[in-house]
C-alpha cells in the first residue's frame, strides 16, 4: 500500500475520548462472530477468521456454504447481522470510511459492455473520489498490471470472459486498497486465462496487498495462499496456513521422486526403511511415491541414499494432495445452497 493514500482512509482508530486505538495483532482483516441471516435461515454463522497483513487467504466451501456472502460483508455490500469485521484494526461498524481501504471483485460482476476499459476505470476512479490526474496515472497503472493496457480504448461488449474478469479486477484496485477479495477469480477462464490469473494474484501478493480468495479449486489454493479457511453451512471447519490444515489432518503428504537410472526392490526397501518415509510406491521404474511425515534432515537422508546407491535425483516434489481427502472429510452437504428454501 502506498503512503500517500489514493482515496478516503482510515488511518487510526479513534474512540469516544478521542484516544487512537491500534490492533497490535498484524491482521488485515480480522472477522469476529460474523453471522448473516436471511429470517430464520443463517447463511453465515458466527464465522471467525484473520488474515495477517500482506497474506494471502484462501475461502474453501461446496456451493452454498457463505462464501460470497461473508465477502459481501466485508466489502460493505452487505450488512451483517451480527459480528464485527476489522480492517487493519479497525472496526467496521463504527468506521464505515475503512470500506474504502477494500477492493473486491465478487461473483461474476460484467463491466458496462458501451465502456472501454479507461472508461470504466475513471468512472470508478471519479466514485472514488480519486483526483483527475491521478486518476490517468492510476488507471494506466492498474491496466498494465493486469495486462488490459493495449485494449484501453476497446468497448468491452467484445472482451472474452479472461478480459472481462481482468476489468472488473482492475475496477477493485483502482484506489490502491489494502484489502483485496476475489470471488472465485478463476471460475470458467480456460488454462491459459487460469494461468495469467494466478500471475495477477501472485503480482499482487509480491507488492504486499491482503488477499482473501474463495474458490473450489483447491490447486489453486494450494498454489497461491499461505493459509486457508475451510467452511461449510456457513460455519468455519477448519482453518490456518495450508499446510498446517493438511498436516494437523493427514499427518503426511507425499513425496515423488524421479531418478535417472531404474530403481531396485533393494532399494525400494532401503527407502522404506528410513524414518519419516511410510507407503512406498513405484510409480514406474524410475519414479517413486514415498508417505512422508519427517523432518527436513530425514529428507535430506532420502536425497543421501539416493546418492549413495549410484543414482541421480532428477526432482524431489512435495505435494499435499490431502487439501481435497480433507475439503471432502469436512464438507458434504451438496444440498446446502438451497437450504433457505427449505
Ligand atoms: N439474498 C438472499 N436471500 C436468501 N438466501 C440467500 C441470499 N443470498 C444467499 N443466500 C443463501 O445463503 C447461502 C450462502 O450463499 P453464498 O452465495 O454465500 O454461498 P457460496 O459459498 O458463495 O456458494 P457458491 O460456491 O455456489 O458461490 C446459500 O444457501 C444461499 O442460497
Ligand atoms: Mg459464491
Amino acid at each position: 500500500m502506498s503512503a500517500q493514500g489514493l482515496t478516503m482512509r482510515c488511518n487510526e482508530n479513534r474512540n469516544a475520548t478521542g484516544a487512537v486505538e491500534t490492533s497490535d495483532a498484524g491482521f488485515g482483516l480480522e472477522i469476529r462472530g460474523l453471522s448473516k441471516r436471511y429470517g430464520s435461515f443463517a447463511a453465515v454463522d458466527g464465522f471467525d477468521m484473520e488474515v495477517l497483513k500482506g497474506e494471502t487467504m484462501g475461502l474453501l466451501g461446496p456451493n452454498g456454504a457463505g462464501k460470497s456472502t461473508i465477502l459481501k460483508c466485508v466489502s460493505g455490500l452487505q450488512f451483517p447481522t451480527d459480528g464485527t469485521i476489522s480492517i487493519d484494526g479497525v472496526d467496521f461498524r463504527r468506521h464505515k470510511e475503512a470500506m474504502a481501504r477494500v477492493g473486491c471483485v465478487i461473483e461474476t460482476p460484467m463491466p458496462y459492455p458501451v465502456c472501454t476499459p479507461a472508461e470504466m476505470l475513471s468512472f470508478v476512479g471519479r466514485m472514488r473520489g480519486i483526483p483527475k490526474d491521478e486518476i490517468r496515472v492510476r488507471s494506466r497503472d492498474v491496466m498494465e498490471t493486469l495486462g488490459i493496457w493495449p485494449w484501453r480504448d476497446k468497448r468491452t461488449a467484445g472482451f472474452s470472459k479472461g478480459m472481462r474478469q481482468r476489468v472488473t479486477i482492475a475496477t477493485a484496485l483502482m484506489h490502491d486498497p489494502d484489502v483485496v477479495l476475489l470471488d472465485e477469480p478463476a471460475s470458467g477462464l480456460d488454462p491459459r486465462g487460469m494461468m495469467d490469473m494466478r500471475q495477477i494474484i501472485a503480482g499482487l501478493k509480491k507488492k504486499g496487498t491482503t488477499m482473501v480468495i474463495s474458490t473450489h479449486m483447491l490447486r489453486e489454493a494450494y498454489d497461491l495462499c499461505d493459509s486457508v479457511t475451510i467452511i461449510d453451512h456457513g460455519k468455519k471447519v477448519a482453518g490456518g496456513s495450508v499446510k498446517d490444515v493438511v498436516k494437523g489432518f493427514l499427518q503426511k503428504t507425499t513425496l515423488t521422486i524421479k531418478t535417472d537410472k531404474d530403481v531396485t526392490a533393494a532399494f525400494l526397501k532401503k527407502v522404506a526403511a528410513l524414518p519419516g518415509v511410510s507407503e512406498t510406491e513405484a510409480v514406474d521404474s524410475r519414479t517413486l511415491r514415498l508417505g512422508f511425515d519427517g523432518t527436513d534432515a530425514e529428507r535430506t537422508a532420502i536425497a543421501g541414499l539416493i546418492q549413495t546407491e549410484g543414482l541421480g535425483l532428477l526432482s524431489m516434489d512435495e505435494s499435499y494432495d490431502g487439501l481435497e481427502r480433507l475439503y471432502m472429510s469436512l464438507t458434504g452437504n451438496q444440498e446446502a445452497e438451497v437450504r433457505c428454501l427449505s
